[in-house]
C-alpha cells in the first residue's frame, strides 16, 4: 500500500508540492491549553511522567493546527534521571542535575537495563498517542544525543559553552567516554522501547553539537549518532531516523551519509540555498525558520517562510523551525506560518 502520511513520504525521499509541517516544542508554554494542563499536572516533570496528561499536551497542537506530525511529550533529561541522576527544574532558570565529574559518581549510575523502571510511563504515553492520533499524523519519538545529554550530566545544568563537559573530555577522557557509552546504550534501549510502543520515526537531538569541532565532532557527535542509528535500523528496519546536530555549520555536509540518518534537521544559522545545495543532495532535510518569527510575525515571517520552502522545493523537505518555539511566541503567527507553507505556490 502506498504510504499516505506526508511526513513518512518526505522521509522516504519523496518530493512534495507542499512539505509536511511540524514544530520543535510545538507542545509548550506559548499555548494557553498547555499551561493549563501543566498546572493540572503540578509541574513539568510530573507532566512528563503522567501518560494521560502527556498525551493530552502532545495532541493539543495537532487539534489546534493540524500539524503533520506529533512529537512525544517528554524531555531528553529523563534518560539521565533513569540512569540514577537527580533531576529537577528551577522555574525561570532550567534544569538542574546531580553532577558526574568523578569515577565514583559514574560508578553509582544504574545499569542500562534498569532505565525502563523510570521510563515506562513514557512508553504508555506513546501507546495512548498511537491510538488517539489522526490517521494522517506521524508520531515522532526522540532522545537527546549522547554528547548533549552528557553536557547536562557533567555540568549539572545547561551551560553557554559546555565548558565543564569539554574540561572532562580533555582532563579525563576515559571517564568521559565511558559516560558517553552508557548514554549511547541507554538511548538505543529507550528509542527501541518507544518504537515498540508505536513511535513511527525517532529524532536524536544534539543541541550542543556545534561546540564540538573537527575530530571531536567526528568522535562525539557523528560516531554516537551512527551507532544509535545502526542499532535502531537493525532492530526496527524501516523506522526512519532524524538527526539534529544543531549549529554544526559546515559539518552538516555529509552528516547523513556518515551516520545513516534519513533526514538532517537544520538550525537557522545556515542559509536554505546553501543547505539545499550541500546537505539536501544526500536526502531529506528538516527546517529551518528562525523561531523568532513566531514572536514577531508579519510580512517578514511570510517572506522568510516562502524563501525556505522555495529553496528546498526540489528535494525532500520537512518544514520546521531551526530550534524550539519560545514561550513568548504568538499562537496566531504559527497559523500564519502554516497557511503560508500550504499556499506557497499561490504566493
Ligand atoms: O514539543 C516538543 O518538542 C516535545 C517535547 C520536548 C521537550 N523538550 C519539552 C520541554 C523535547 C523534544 C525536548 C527536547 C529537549 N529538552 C532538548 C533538545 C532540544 C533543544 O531545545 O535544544 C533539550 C536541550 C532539553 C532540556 C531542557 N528541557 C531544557 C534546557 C529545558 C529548560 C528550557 C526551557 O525551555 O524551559 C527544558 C524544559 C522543557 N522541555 C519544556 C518543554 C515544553 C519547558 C518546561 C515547562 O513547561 O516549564
Amino acid at each position: 500500500m502506498a504510504e499516505t502520511k506526508k511526513l513518512l513520504r518526505a522521509l522516504a525521499g519523496e518530493v512534495q508540492d507542499v512539505p509536511p509541517i511540524w514544530m520543535m516544542r510545538q507542545a509548550g508554554r506559548y499555548l494557553p491549553e498547555y499551561r493549563a494542563t501543566r498546572a493540572q499536572a503540578g509541574d513539568f516533570l510530573s507532566l512528563c511522567y503522567n501518560p494521560e496528561l502527556a498525551a493530552e499536551v502532545t495532541l493539543q497542537p495537532i487539534r489546534r493546527y493540524g500539524f503533520d506530525a506529533a512529537i512525544l511529550f517528554a524531555d531528553i533529561l529523563l534518560v539521565p534521571q533513569a540512569l540514577g541522576a537527580d533531576l529537577w527544574f528551577v522555574t525561570g532558570e532550567g534544569p538542574r542535575l546531580s553532577t558526574i565529574t568523578q569515577q565514583s559518581e559514574f560508578d553509582a549510575l544504574k545499569p542500562v537495563a534498569d532505565i525502563h523502571e523510570t521510563l515506562s510511563p513514557v512508553y504508555e504515553t506513546v501507546r495512548i498517542l498511537s491510538r488517539e492520533l489522526p490517521s494522517e499524523t506521524t508520531l515522532i519519538g526522540f532522545a537527546g544525543a549522547p554528547w548533549t545529554v552528557a553536557t547536562y550530566m557533567i555540568a549539572g545544568r545547561g551551560t553557554p559553552d559546555q565548558g565543564p563537559a569539554h574540561a572532562l573530555r580533555e582532563g579525563n577522557t576515559a571517564l568521559f567516554e565511558a559516560l558517553l557509552e552508557r548514554i549511547t546504550q541507554a538511548t538505543i534501549e529507550y528509542l527501541s522501547a518507544q518504537i515498540e510502543a508505536g513511535a513511527e520515526v525517532v529524532k536524536i537531538f544534539d543541541s550542543w553539537a556545534g561546540s564540538l569541532k573537527g575530530e571531536a565532532f567526528q568522535k562525539y557527535a557523528v560516531e554516537p549518532c551512527r551507532v544509535i542509528t545502526q542499532a535502531i535500523k537493525e532492530r526496527h528496519p524501516g523506522i526512519p531516523v532524524i538527526g539534529f546536530p544543531r549549529e554544526a555549520g559546515d559539518a552538516y555536509v555529509g552528516f547523513a551519509k556518515a551516520t545513516g540518518v534519513d533526514c538532517v534537521a537544520l538550525d537557522n544559522s545556515v542559509s536554505p540555498d546553501w543547505a539545499a545545495e550541500h546537505v539536501q543532495v544526500d536526502g531529506c532535510v528538516q527546517g529551518n525558520l528562525a523561531s523568532s518569527h513566531m514572536v514577531t510575525g508579519g510580512q517578514a515571517l511570510v517572506d522568510e517562510t516562502r524563501r525556505i520552502v522555495q529553496a528546498f522545493s526540489k528535494g525532500p523537505h520537512i518544514f520546521n523551525l531551526g530550534h524550539g518555539i519560545t514561550p513568548d511566541a504568538d499562537p496566531e503567527n504559527v497559523q500564519l506560518m502554516i497557511d503560508t507553507v500550504r499556499s506557497w505556490r499561490d504566493g
